[in-house]
């Protein structure tokens, strides 16, 4: 079996990154899916290179990251 802990999707932007959690909220606030775990998104916290970072369930459970480097401006 494989398995893995979780995936990770970049955003091209810190303001992306944002909007990608807002858009979490709202097609969980919608009610038009169903999810295996109702836990809200995580804030987004900033390491201290720079990187910012939230964490999700989507539908299935599978927990899943999303970050903007801070390389990437
Ligand atoms: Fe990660």
């Amino acid at each position: 079996m494989v398995q893995f802990q979780h995936v990770c999707l970049a955003a091209g932007s810190a303001e992306k990154l944002r909007e990608w959690r807002d858009r979490w909220l709202r097609l969980f606030d919608s009610g038009r899916y169903r999810f295996a775990l109702t836990d809200g998104p995580t804030d987004i916290v900033t390491d201290a290179d720079g990187t910012q970072s939230f964490y999700v369930f989507d539908v299935n459970g599978l927990e899943c990251e999303f970050t903007h480097l801070s390389g990437d401006r």
